[in-house]
């Protein structure tokens, strides 16, 4: 595991602070760290465990069931990629792969030079536009497996 650096350690410190003794402050605070570190270290668990009197375990355990909390630091650009049933059925999995084969990296992993992580997600709510692959906040709709290079490349552009 990488040393969190002072800031990143002062930034959880102050969001730990600010939202002790508020209800359900948990998930507060995870929110904010996610938010400013675009992750969730171990250490920040631990300190907003600490800060809320649960256990490390209760931290953890609300981390990982929210799909929007990562304990991974992402890479610059974000890759969702729709598997819900719609998209699903219309190729998804194939453009999935693909991507993954493109940035040698794996589904919820980031790449090499730090680029991109890529995400698998449920429906999106725009089936209509399946299948639906979400970059840095951009949805493409109706996608093929020729339009990939594409928007790798203007995502990085
Ligand atoms: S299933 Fe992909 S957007 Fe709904």
């Amino acid at each position: 595991m990488n040393k969190l650096s002072a800031s990143a350690i002062s930034t959880i410190d102050e969001i730990v602070k600010k939202h002790q003794g508020k209800r359900g402050p948990v998930k507060l605070m995870l929110h904010e760290v996610q938010h400013e570190l675009g992750y969730i270290p171990f250490e920040a668990m631990e300190k907003i465990a600490e800060g809320s009197n649960v256990s490390v375990a209760e931290v953890y355990g609300v981390v990982t069931f929210y799909t929007q909390f990562t304990t991974q630091p992402k890479g610059k650009h974000v890759i969702n990629v729709c598997l819900g049933t719609a998209c699903y059925v219309k190729g998804a999995q194939e453009i999935l792969d693909k991507i993954c084969e493109k940035l040698n990296c794996k589904v919820n992993e980031t790449s090499a030079d730090g680029e991109f992580s890529i995400d698998a997600t449920r429906c999106l709510g725009a089936c209509g536009l399946a299948p639906v692959v979400v970059v840095d906040g951009t949805v493409h709709g109706s996608l093929t497996v020729d339009m990939i290079d594409d928007i790798l490349v203007s995502a990085k552009a």
